[in-house]
């Protein structure tokens, strides 16, 4: 039987359960695992998201800062609002009380202007960007560790002291080059790859907790 498009959507419980619970894409779960495993959306309520389209880490970056802003209210650390940005290359449906801005991380002007938004708060960076496979993928590795090094590099100058980053990298020859790179800059460092992630796929997510 020929399989098509729909049969492999139809297999895929992850993009069935998503679209039944109103989230713009199966990349839900990834992020949704990734904070049970390591709570990093615990007291955010500053957040940008980098290669944000269609949208689904924006849905949950909202739930979660929402959440946050009704049980953080002490002397430790509490905010009287939320701030959410999202960047992507690709058109994003707006959603509400969300600043959504069509660039490449790499612009020159983005980096002002995302700290004009957050000022000096910015308490958790998330990125899935991913750069567009062309098929090579020994070149389509390091196209991504490259990305993923502007990222880092733009973290450096935008995150909050004791902030988080989650960062998509794919596996290869270069990444733990990478990752001894991105250890530098946190107190505590993980990778991780979700069970949302298909199996094939050599994404994992590197997780960044306590920037230096
Ligand atoms: C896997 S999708 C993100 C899915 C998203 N987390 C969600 O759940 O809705 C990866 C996105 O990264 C974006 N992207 C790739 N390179 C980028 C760049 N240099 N700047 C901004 N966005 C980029 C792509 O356009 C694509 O929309």
């Amino acid at each position: 039987m020929p399989i098509n498009n729909f049969s492999i959507h139809n297999k895929d419980t992850y993009y069935n359960r998503a679209k039944k619970e109103g989230y713009r894409a199966r990349s839900v779960y990834k992020i949704q695992e990734i904070h049970h495993k390591f709570n990093i959306f615990k007291r955010a309520f500053y957040i940008l998201d980098i290669g944000c389209a269609p949208g689904s880490w924006l849905q949950i970056a909202k739930e979660q800062a929402i959440k946050n802003l009704k049980k953080y209210d002490d002397q430790y650390y509490s905010r009287n609002e939320y701030k959410i940005m999202g960047i992507d290359i690709k058109h994003v449906t707006p959603i509400e009380s969300i600043e959504i801005i069509q660039s490449n991380i790499t612009d020159t002007d983005i980096k002002k202007r995302i700290i004009d938004y957050f000022d000096d708060k910015l308490d958790l960076i998330l990125s899935d960007a991913s750069i567009k496979k062309r098929g090579d993928k020994f070149t389509d590795h390091l196209n991504q560790i490259r990305l993923c090094y502007e990222i880092l590099n733009l973290t450096k100058l935008i995150l909050k002291k004791k902030g988080i980053l989650v960062l998509k990298c794919f596996q290869g020859s270069d990444f733990k080059i990478f990752f001894d790179d991105f250890k530098k800059e946190f107190h505590i460092t993980k990778s991780y790859k979700p069970k949302a992630s298909k199996k094939k796929s050599n994404e994992i997510y590197l997780i960044g907790i306590k920037k230096k």
